[in-house]
């Protein structure tokens, strides 16, 4: 849920953890510090606001002097957003400066107990316990000080530690949250994601839980708990900077809408190959695959609704029954697990507590987790049994877009593939699908083409109070989605509802004026949408229906309609999507809102 950075070089450390901080704005934003230590001597600035305040603050960085240093961006957990609570913190005497990104739960434990030894706290926040207990337990060897620390903190923390007496490195270890280690010439970083050092270094280790981690300019070495050195391959981020940047656009959200198209090749393309679907990650075998009696579906937020998309298709190809459980709620409702159920977890950032914490709880239990991630080297990508990668490239728009296509299409793959193995589909059914998803990059780019139009309808509708999403099997699964985009990037109270449901209730909410998005796009409920449409315009609604090219007849009865071109049907959500996409963000570009960095949010939620 933060971000933090750490350096250490030849040059002014200050002015290159701005940088880095720049990069990590996305994972919180609402403080920010750094520390330096110069010539054995600490000194720390920190602001509460964006970044730019900080930076104001030290002239860019170049009022702080020092070639060795940490930085930390904040999303608020414990203590809110202040100057006081921003990190880093420092220890008692000064000895010590700490970021920290997780969650101490013992926290309050620890700070009584410090308190009781004569420690003054001065935050609110968990993070500042760290700081002290570093100097409570430190004798003069900071890694035997850093094992002992481990041993006494719950919870989950990426840790950026400077010491006055190690005036030419600084610490990091983690738990539970990101962290990196970037591999410099003459200089070495650590970072809570790629983003932060890409402009300096390719050359990364990804740490591992419990790996303490020693960065000089010029040496970094990486020990166990028992101080026992770690060798670590050395991997090569490919990622290139323009990918990370905003690469002229506006916004980072809209170019992750307008990399869809290609974010969905590189994640089919490679993983169909001679008219067949082929996972050579998946070391699933076939006998376990045949044995699978249950699925669930685990994730979070719009990757839970992933899960809902996925399980029409699951179901409709596989046969196999399949439970898409809202992660935050999966581990505390005893679900009921045994060796021939199959766990599929879905996450972009791949540090969402609540889905790696549901992903533990069945591994617990011997069950295996299959986990569809975005991040590299990311928490569920490096603890799950089995890893499926989204390619769609760094998604740094708190608002989720490429990557929820993306694993749209990983689960259309895995049901082919699946229901190949089970032989459940016929070869009519896997090639129109196998051929759709082929196809589907330039749909979404004859989609994309139709921004005037999607732009246009925004510009009737930026002022609504209430907006309702309405569709029926896939298209309601896709209506959950467009409802969370508009609600999370324009503030605008919207919900999605099953069409055939709405009269039993919610249609009473109907006024005059009151927008109603619909989506028809499956083919054989489309008749009784045209009959939802009808029940809600007699209530005064106004219409904003989306269909299939060629579907004339909806004109009749919806206000605007935007087509989408025909695709084979379980390959559809992944067209009927993007438009939802690009009303939600031209919306929210009318209404002058953060698009980016929307209030409340961040793009990882890392603590329960
Ligand atoms: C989506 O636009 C939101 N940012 C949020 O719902 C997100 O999907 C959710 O927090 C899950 O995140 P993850 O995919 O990184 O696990």
């Amino acid at each position: 849920m933060c971000g933090i950075v750490g350096y250490v070089g030849e040059k002014q450390a200050a002015p290159i953890l701005l940088e880095g901080l720049a990069k990590l704005e996305y994972r919180g934003y609402d403080s920010a510090g750094i520390a330096v230590c110069n010539n054995g001597k600490i000194s720390m600035t920190k602001a509460k606001g964006r970044l730019a305040v900080l930076s104001e603050k030290t002239a860019g960085g170049k009022s702080v002097l020092g070639n060795v240093g940490i930085g930390h961006t904040r999303w608020a957990t414990h203590g809110e957003p202040s100057d006081m609570n921003s990190h880093p913190h420092l220890s008692q005497s000064g000895k010590f400066a700490v970021v920290h990104n997780g969650i101490i739960e013992n926290y309050l434990e620890l700070r009584a107990y410090l308190e009781g030894k004569g420690f003054k706290f001065l935050s609110e926040t968990d993070t500042e316990v760290i700081a002290h207990l570093i100097e409570y337990y430190y004798k003069g060897d900071i890694l035997e000080t850093i094992i002992k620390l481990i041993g006494k903190l719950k919870g989950s923390y990426a840790l950026g530690i400077l010491c006055d007496e190690c005036p030419d490195s600084f610490i990091a270890v983690r738990k539970d949250s990101p962290l990196i280690v970037g591999l410099g010439e003459g200089e070495n970083f650590i970072a809570s994601d790629v983003p932060a050092i890409l402009s300096r270094t390719r050359k990364v280790y990804y740490l591992n839980d419990n790996e303490i981690v020693v960065v000089k300019k010029d040496d970094v070495k990486i020990y166990d708990l028992d101080k026992e050195e770690i060798h670590k391959e050395v991997s090569e981020v490919k990622w290139d900077i323009a990918a990370a940047e905003k690469g002229g656009y506006e916004h980072f959200m809209i170019k992750e809408i307008m990399e869809q198209p290609e974010a969905v090749r590189k994640t089919v393309a490679p993983r169909i190959q001679n008219g067949r679907v082929v996972f050579e990650e998946l070391s699933l075998s076939e006998e376990y695959i045949k044995n699978i009696n249950k699925i669930y579906v685990v994730a979070c937020g719009s990757a839970y609704h992933v899960g809902v998309v996925g399980k029409y298709i699951f179901e409709k190809l596989t046969r196999i029954p399949v439970e898409v459980a809202i992660a935050s709620e999966f581990r505390y409702c005893q679900p009921i697990l045994d060796d021939k159920t199959l766990v599929i977890v879905i996450s972009q950032s791949g540090e969402t507590a609540d889905t790696i914490a549901a992903m533990r709880e069945v591994q617990k239990q011997g069950v295996k987790a299959l986990a569809i991630v975005n991040v590299v080297g990311s928490s569920i990508a490096r603890e799950a049994d089995e890893v499926i990668y989204t390619w769609a490239g760094p998604e740094i728009a708190v608002a989720t877009t490429k990557a929820y296509s993306t694993q749209l299409n990983i689960m259309c793959l895995a049901a082919m593939y699946f229901a190949d193995i089970l032989g459940r589909i016929s070869e009519d059914e896997y090639k129109s699908m196998l051929e759709g998803l082929l196809a589907l990059p330039e749909k979404i780019e004859k989609i994309l083409e139709n921004k005037d139009k999607i732009q246009h309808c925004a510009s009737l509708y930026y002022n609504s109070k209430s907006v309702f999403f309405i569709g029926r099997s896939l298209d309601y699964a896709v209506a959950l989605e467009g409802s969370l985009k508009l609600k999370e990037i324009s503030y605008i109270h919207s919900e999605a509802y099953a069409a055939g449901e709405l009269k039993h209730g919610t249609i009473a909410l109907i006024e005059p004026g009151t927008l109603v998005v619909a989506l028809c796009t499956v083919e054989e409920l489309f008749e009784k949408m045209l009959s939802n449409i009808k029940e809600v315009k007699a209530r005064g609604a106004v219409v904003l229906a989306i269909a299939i090219e060629g579907h004339t007849e909806i004109e009749k009865e919806a206000d605007h309609v935007i087509y989408i071109p025909k695709n084979d049907k379980n390959i559809l959500p992944s067209e009927l999507v993007v438009p939802l996409q690009m009303f939600s963000y031209y919306v929210s570009s009318l209404k002058g809102l953060d698009i980016d960095k929307p209030r409340n949010l961040a793009k990882s939620v890392t603590v329960e």
